[in-house]
C-alpha cells in the first residue's frame, strides 16, 4: 500500500500546466482473478514513446494497490513507488509493460475503483478511479483499445465492448473503440437480464440488456423503452447511430452518483433505472427516462469525443445535459421541462454561483476533481450551450454539431475545439462569448424602460458580483429573448433575440401598422403620429440566459403577464415573481397574503382550459430557500422561522380561499384507470396532489386517508402520505407504509426522507437523528445516507433552526461518513455553502461545525478541499 501520508499538503492541479503524455498506449490487456478481499489484476500494456518523449522514465498512476510484480518485455523490473503511483525506467522504443497487483474490493467502501455491492463486483472509474485497479496513465487524453479476461465463479461477468469468449469460470471481452481508462467497466455477479433489441437506421441489430439482481426483473420495462426511444431520438435529431452490437445497462444499489456512461456497459444507481408503477412516482419515471437518455447520449458526446483533461468536463457534461433536456422536451412538454429546469437551476446552481464554492463552468484549478461534478459544470454548462444555440440559430447549431462530430470523432478535446467548430460553421467571432466558460458568478441584468414619441426603449445594464479569485468581471454576450404585448393582452411583437454585449445597452422599438418592431429593422411601415400606448414587455422569455433579471415593476403588471403572456415560461415566471413578492412582504412587513394574488391563483386553478401540469407548477410555492436568497440579495438577513411561518400562513389562507372548489377540483383532476407514467397523466396527478395537500389542511385528512387506502400506484400513495404527514395526521399510514415496503430499498429511501421533509422546524433534527439510529439506516449506502441527511439539509427551517441542532447533526454524520466514503461526504458538505446569508449567530454555529470537520484527523482530500473553500471565502 502506498497511500499518501495523511497530512501531506494537498496538491493543486492547474489547467495551464497541461502537458500531453509522452507515450502512445497501443493496447491494453487486463486479466482479473476475482476474489472479494484479494482480487489479482494482471495488465499487459504496449507503450510506444512519442517522438518528443523527454527521458526514458515514465510515471503511472496507482493508488491503494499492492504491487506483486512488474516486467518490461518479459524481464522483471524494479519500479519506484512514489506518491500517487510509480516511476520506472523504460526503453526508448516500443515496449510491453506487465504488472500484477492485488486489490481488496470488499473493503472498498469509497465506491471508486473495483468494489462490491450486495455481493456483486462492479467498477466506477470516472474520474480517477482506474488507478485503484492497476497502474496506468489515468488521464482522459490517453486512449486505447481494451481486451479483458475475467476469471471467477460469478454467473454473469461483463465488461466493455463485445463478448469474445466464455467458459466455465471465465469470460473475455474486447472493446474495439479506443477509450480513456475512465470509461472502463467490469461487473460480475448473480444477475438476471431484461432483454431488448434495436435496429439502427443503417440496419444494424443491437442487443440490449438491463441487468439486475434477481427479484428486480419486474422493474426494467420502462427503462428499456426509454433506452430505445433515446437511440431513435439521437438518430432522428443528431444523426448519431450506436456503434457496437451490444448495449448493457447494470443496476447497482451502492453508487455515488446517478449513473455512468462506460462504453457499452452503463452502470446505474438502481434508483435511476428501476421503475414500476407500484414503487416509483411520476417524478421518478421522468428522471429515469432522462438519465437513461443522458448516459446513452454520452456514447457520442463523451465517449467517441471525450475531454482532453478534467478541466474540460463541461465539454461532455454540459452538452449531454443539454441534449437530454431536448429529448425530455420532445418526449413530454417543452415548457414544463423548461420551467422544471429553471427551478432546479435556481435551487442548485445559483446558490453555488453566489457563494464560496463559485467556479466557472470550466474551472482552472482543483485539488480533487470529484468535487467539480457540480451544478455549474452540468447545468450551467448546458445553459451556455442553449445560449449558443439561440445566438447562432437552429440551423447553424446543427451545422456546427455535424462539424464537431466529423472533425473530432475519436479525439480528446477542449472548449477551444468546441467553440472553433461554431466559429468555422458560422463565421462568428466567439471570443467574448467564451467568457461564459471562464467567468464564475450569475450576471445581474438591470432593465429600465422608456416610452416617448412612439418609440419604446429597453435599456439593459449587466454586472456580475465578485466570486472567489475573480474580483472583476467583463461584460458577456447575453441573448435576451424579448416580446411585447399590447395592453389588451395581444402579442404586439413576437419573440426577438436581443444580443447584449456591452455593460449598458439600449434597444429601441417602433410601432408599425402591424404591431411593434425593432427600430432600423426591415419590416412593415412605421405609424407616425398616431396615438398608441406603451407596450408591456415580456423579457427573458424561455429563460434565454442564466441571469438574474432586475426590474422594477408592479404586481399588477406581473398579474397581467401571468394571465396573458404568450410565452409559457414567462407566464409561469410572472406568477413565480408575484408569489415571491407576496412572501417577502409577509416576512418583512407581517403583511397578510395579497388578496389580488390569491384571486389570480384561484382563477388559474379553476380554469380547466389550462394545462394541469402548468397549473400544478403555478400552485407550487417558491421554496423557502429561494425566499431566503431573495431576501439576502435585497440586503435583508433571512429569518428561516419567519419564512416558514409565512409559507404556512399563505398555504392555509389559499386552502381557505379555495375551500368550496377543492372537492370538485380534486375529483376533476383524479386520474382514473390503470396507471400510465405519461406526461399527461403525470401533469394531472401533480395538480391533484397539490389540491389534495390543500384539502388535507381543511378536512382533517379524510380524503387523503381514503386516497392512501385505495392507491394502486406510488405517485398517489406517496402524495396521500405526504399530505397526511405534513398535517401531522399520517402516523398510521407511515407505519403501514413501512410494513408494506420495508424490503424495497428504493421505496424505503422515500420513507426515510419524507419524515424529515415533513417535520416541523423544531423537530427536524431530532427526527433525522432518530432515523440515523434506525436498523435500516446505513453509512455504506449513499442513497440511504442522502435520503436522511439530504432531507435534513433540504428542510430549510429545520436545518437552520436557531438551536443549531441541524448543523451539528449534519457535521457529525459527515465526519463519520468521511472515512467510509469521501466523495459523498464532500458533495454533501455543500449543504453549508449558503452560510453567509444568515445572521451572525447562525454563521458562528456553522463556522464552528465547518472547523470541527476540518480538524478531523485523516480527513479526506475531497472533504478537506470543500470545507476549506467554504471557510476561506
Ligand atoms: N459521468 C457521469 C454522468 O454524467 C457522472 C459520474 C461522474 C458518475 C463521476 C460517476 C462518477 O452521467
Ligand atoms: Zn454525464
Amino acid at each position: 500500500m502506498n497511500d499518501a501520508a495523511p497530512n501531506a499538503a494537498p496538491q493543486t492541479f492547474y489547467l495551464k500546466d497541461y502537458k500531453p503524455f509522452g507515450y502512445e498506449v497501443e493496447s491494453v490487456k487486463l486479466t482479473f482473478q476475482l476474489s472479494p478481499n484479494a482480487t489479482k489484476v494482471h495488465s499487459a500494456i504496449r507503450f510506444t514513446p512519442k517522438a518528443d518523449a523527454e527521458d526514458n522514465r515514465f510515471f503511472l498512476h496507482g493508488e491503494q494497490l499492492s504491487l506483486i510484480s512488474a516486467k518490461i518485455d518479459g524481464t522483471p523490473v524494479t519500479a519506484r513507488l512514489v506518491d500517487g503511483g510509480l516511476e520506472c525506467d523504460v526503453p526508448r522504443t516500443s515496449f510491453l509493460w506487465e504488472a500484477e497487483v492485488e486489490i481488496d474490493p470488499a473493503a472498498n467502501t469509497a465506491l471508486e475503483g473495483l468494489y462490491m455491492s450486495n455481493g456483486m463486483y462492479c467498477t466506477q472509474c470516472e474520474a480517477e478511479g482506474f488507478r485503484k485497479i492497476t497502474y496506468y496513465p489515468d488521464r482522459p487524453d490517453v486512449m486505447s483499445t481494451f481486451t479483458v479476461r475475467i476469471e471467477g465463479d460469478e454467473p454473469v461477468m461483463l465488461s466493455n465492448g463485445n463478448p469474445t469468449g466464455a467458459g466455465e469460470g471465465w469470460a473475455e471481452w474486447h472493446d474495439p473503440w479506443p477509450k480513456p481508462a475512465y470509461l472502463f467497466a467490469l461487473v460480475a455477479g448473480d444477475l438476471v437480464n431484461h432483454p431488448g433489441s434495436f435496429t439502427t437506421k443503417s440496419g444494424k441489430d443491437v442487443e440490449l440488456n438491463i441487468w439486475v439482481r434477481p427479484g428486480d426483473e419486474g422493474k426494467c420495462a420502462f427503462g428499456m423503452e426509454a433506452l430505445k426511444k433515446s437511440m431513435k431520438w439521437d438518430e432522428d435529431v443528431y444523426g448519431l447511430e450506436y456503434d457496437l452490437d451490444l448495449f448493457n445497462i447494470v443496476a447497482v444499489d451502492d453508487f455515488n452518483m446517478g449513473a455512468m456512461e462506460n462504453k457499452g456497459l452503463n452502470i446505474f444507481n438502481s434508483s435511476c433505472v428501476l421503475a414500476s408503477p407500484e414503487t416509483s412516482t411520476d417524478a421518478n419515471f421522468e428522471r429515469i427516462e432522462a438519465i437513461i437518455a443522458h448516459e446513452y447520449f454520452h456514447n457520442w458526446t463523451g465517449n467517441r469525443i471525450t475531454c482532453r483533461d478534467w478541466f474540460q468536463l463541461c465539454l461532455k457534461e454540459g452538452l449531454t445535459v443539454f441534449r437530454d433536456a431536448q429529448f425530455t422536451a420532445d418526449m413530454r412538454s417543452e415548457p414544463v421541462k423548461r420551467i422544471e429546469d429553471v427551478i432546479a437551476l435556481r435551487a442548485r446552481q445559483f446558490p453555488e454561483d453566489g457563494g464560496p464554492l463559485a467556479h466557472p463552468p470550466r474551472p482552472e484549478e482543483f485539488q480533487e476533481i470529484n468535487n467539480f461534478y457540480t451544478a455549474t459544470v452540468y447545468e450551467k454548462g448546458a445553459e451556455v450551450i442553449g445560449m449558443l444555440k439561440r445566438l447562432v440559430g437552429d440551423d447553424n447549431y446543427y451545422k456546427a454539431l455535424n462539424l464537431y462530430f466529423e472533425r473530432h470523432d475519436g479525439q480528446a478535446c477542449t472548449i477551444e475545439d468546441w467553440l472553433k467548430v461554431f466559429e468555422d460553421a458560422t463565421g462568428r467571432d466567439l471570443s467574448q462569448f467564451k467568457l461564459w466558460y471562464s467567468q464564475a458568478g450569475t450576471p445581474r441584468v438591470k432593465v429600465t424602460e422608456d416610452y416617448a414619441d412612439g418609440t419604446y426603449t429597453l435599456t439593459f445594464e449587466q454586472s456580475t458580483p465578485p466570486t472567489p479569485g475573480q474580483p472583476e468581471k467583463a461584460p458577456r454576450v447575453i441573448p435576451m429573448a424579448v416580446g411585447l404585448l399590447s395592453p389588451n393582452g395581444d402579442e404586439a411583437m413576437s419573440t426577438k433575440i436581443l444580443e447584449i454585449s456591452q455593460e449598458k445597452q439600449s434597444f429601441e422599438f417602433q410601432c408599425t401598422v402591424e404591431g411593434w418592431r425593432l427600430k432600423d429593422c426591415e419590416g412593415p411601415e412605421r405609424i407616425s403620429g398616431a396615438p398608441h400606448s406603451k407596450p408591456v414587455p415580456s423579457i427573458l422569455r424561455e429563460f434565454s440566459a442564466p441571469v438574474i433579471l432586475e426590474r422594477e415593476t408592479t404586481n399588477s403588471e406581473r398579474a397581467f403577464l401571468l394571465a396573458h403572456d404568450t410565452d409559457p415560461f414567462n407566464r409561469w415566471e410572472a406568477g413565480n415573481a408575484l408569489a415571491k413578492e407576496v412572501r417577502v412582504a409577509m416576512v418583512l412587513d407581517g403583511a397578510a397574503p395579497d388578496a389580488a394574488y390569491l384571486d389570480a391563483l384561484e382563477k388559474l386553478v379553476r380554469d380547466d382550459e389550462q394545462d394541469p401540469a402548468f397549473r400544478a407548477l403555478v400552485l407550487s410555492p417558491p421554496s423557502q430557500s429561494d425566499i431566503a436568497q431573495t431576501l439576502h440579495e435585497r440586503g435583508h438577513t433571512p429569518d428561516p422561522q419567519k419564512i416558514y411561518d409565512a409559507a404556512e400562513t399563505f398555504t392555509q389562507t389559499l386552502a381557505q380561499q379555495l375551500e368550496t372548489s377543492l372537492p370538485r377540483l380534486y375529483a376533476a383532476t383524479t386520474v382514473e384507470g390503470p396507471y400510465v407514467p405519461d406526461a399527461d397523466g403525470a401533469g394531472k396527478r401533480a395538480l391533484n396532489g397539490r389540491i389534495l395537500s390543500l384539502l388535507t389542511r381543511l378536512d382533517g385528512g379524510e380524503q387523503a386517508a381514503r386516497q392512501y387506502a385505495s392507491a394502486d400506484n406510488m405517485t398517489q400513495q406517496y402524495a396521500a402520505l405526504a399530505a397526511l404527514m405534513k398535517a401531522e395526521k399520517g402516523e398510521a399510514q407511515s407505519k403501514a407504509f413501512f410494513e408494506q415496503w420495508q424490503d424495497d430499498r428504493l421505496v424505503m429511501d422515500k420513507w426515510f426522507a419524507l419524515q424529515i421533509a415533513c417535520a416541523a422546524p423544531e423537530a427536524t433534527a431530532a427526527t433525522a437523528k432518530e432515523l440515523t439510529q434506525h436498523p435500516l439506516f446505513s453509512m455504506k449506502n449513499p442513497n440511504r445516507f442522502r435520503a436522511v441527511m439530504g432531507a435534513l439539509a433540504g428542510n430549510h427551517a429545520g436545518f437552520h433552526h436557531a438551536s443549531g441542532a441541524g448543523y451539528q447533526l449534519l457535521a457529525e454524520n459527515l465526519i463519520a461518513l468521511d472515512s467510509v466514503n469521501p466523495q459523498t461526504t464532500a458533495r454533501m458538505c455543500a449543504a453549508f455553502q449558503t452560510w453567509k446569508r444568515y445572521d451572525s449567530e447562525r454563521q458562528a454555529q456553522i463556522q464552528a461545525e465547518l472547523e470541527r470537520i476540518l480538524a478531523t484527523s485523516g480527513l479526506s482530500r475531497d472533504t478537506h478541499e470543500m470545507v476549506s473553500r467554504m471557510l476561506s471565502a
